[in-house]
């Protein structure tokens, strides 16, 4: 959950050497710094590969930007027969795997990740952030178009996967960050059932690789069935999730996240009592973590008082 970015001065220093986003994830030297500076200043127990979801578009030859304080920009998706489906433009990935393999304590785990099919292609079909109008008004009128979109969606992201696997990835996060717009026979037909797909051809290959599969927005019933459909190992949850109610249906499922990443900047005592909340909810089987990404304006001190009171 971003635990590089922008709260960290560390990581503002090697940004600020990149005009380009995809350019400073597609250096290795730059990228194994900022994937390992949070686990050297805070001893977290896993390091996450730095990079993004959106570097699948990128290969696949959509042109993207990421302005400051805006987010991602993409051009105009290319016409589908176009569509590049190597993930050679983005191998600088699997290098930045194997240097932070090198240097990481054997004790830390190493997670490689991916966007969920329906997050990547609703960036690509909206071409930014913000309420995904564009991408659902293309599900509405034309789902042909979108499930081939999936159809190589399924393809690239399975081989990104398999490669950062080979590179040495520990685990494999899926972040299905908009997941939520979704509901009913959509959710099941772009969120569960590509999401099983791609855990299930992996899995043909790597059986004991580890899923986190993050459906954030989804409902009650609907982070179930994903538990319950994917083939995921261990459920990442977003901070509206009730506590009780997920443990009460996925008695048996890994959980991980909730923290609301405005308790983490509020810090002190509020966050001392939710820390405290969580685990009187969840109790053993859970991955302590947020429910989204560390927000800019975190003090770096809250994350530290964080990690040692979730160890004491
Ligand atoms: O913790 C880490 O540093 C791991 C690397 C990582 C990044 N993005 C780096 C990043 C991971 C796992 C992601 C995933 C990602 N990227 C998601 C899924 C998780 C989520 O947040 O819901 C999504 C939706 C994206 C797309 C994306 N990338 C957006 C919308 C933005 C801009 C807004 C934002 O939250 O910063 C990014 C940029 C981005 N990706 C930054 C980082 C560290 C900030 C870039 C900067 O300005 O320096």
């Amino acid at each position: 959950m971003r635990q590089a970015g922008r709260y960290l001065d560390s990581y503002k220093k090697v940004r600020s050497h990149f005009s380009s986003f995809i350019e400073f994830c597609l250096t290795p030297k730059a990228a194994t710094e900022v994937t390992l500076q949070p686990v050297k200043q805070f001893d977290f127990d896993a390091a996450i590969l730095f990079a993004d979801i959106l570097l699948v578009p990128y290969a696949m030859g959509q042109k993207i930007k990421f302005i400051s304080g805006e987010g991602p920009f993409l051009e105009p998706l290319p016409s589908l027969d176009t569509i590049s489906l190597s993930i050679t433009p983005i191998k600088a990935v699997f290098e930045t795997l194997r240097s932070v393999k090198n240097e990481l304590a054997p004790d830390k785990a190493l997670i490689g990740f991916s966007g969920g099919l329906w997050t990547v292609a609703c960036y690509m079909m909206n071409g930014k952030g913000g309420t995904f109008e564009g991408a659902l008004e293309k599900l509405r009128k034309d789902r042909v178009f979108v499930k081939e979109l999936f159809d190589r969606l399924s393809i690239i992201t399975r081989d990104y996967l398999l490669a950062q696997i080979q590179a040495g990835a520990d685990v494999i996060q899926i972040f299905d960050s908009h997941a939520g717009l979704l509901k009913g026979d959509d959710f099941q037909e772009f969120v569960i059932e590509p999401t099983k797909r791609l855990v299930g051809s992996i899995k043909e290959q790597y059986p004991s690789i580890p899923f986190i599969g993050f459906p954030r927005g989804a409902s009650l019933e609907e982070y179930k069935t994903y538990a319950q459909l994917t083939g995921i190992d261990a459920l990442s949850l977003d901070q509206n999730i009730d506590r009780s109610a997920i443990k009460r249906v996925c008695p048996n499922m890994i959980l991980q996240g909730n923290l609301d990443p405005e308790i983490l900047v509020q810090g002190g005592k509020i966050l001392k009592d939710e820390i405290d909340a969580i685990k009187q909810d969840f109790g053993g089987g859970y991955i302590f973590n947020l429910g989204h990404g560390v927000l800019p304006q975190t003090p770096p001190e809250h994350v530290a008082d964080l990690v040692r009171w979730v160890r004491s």
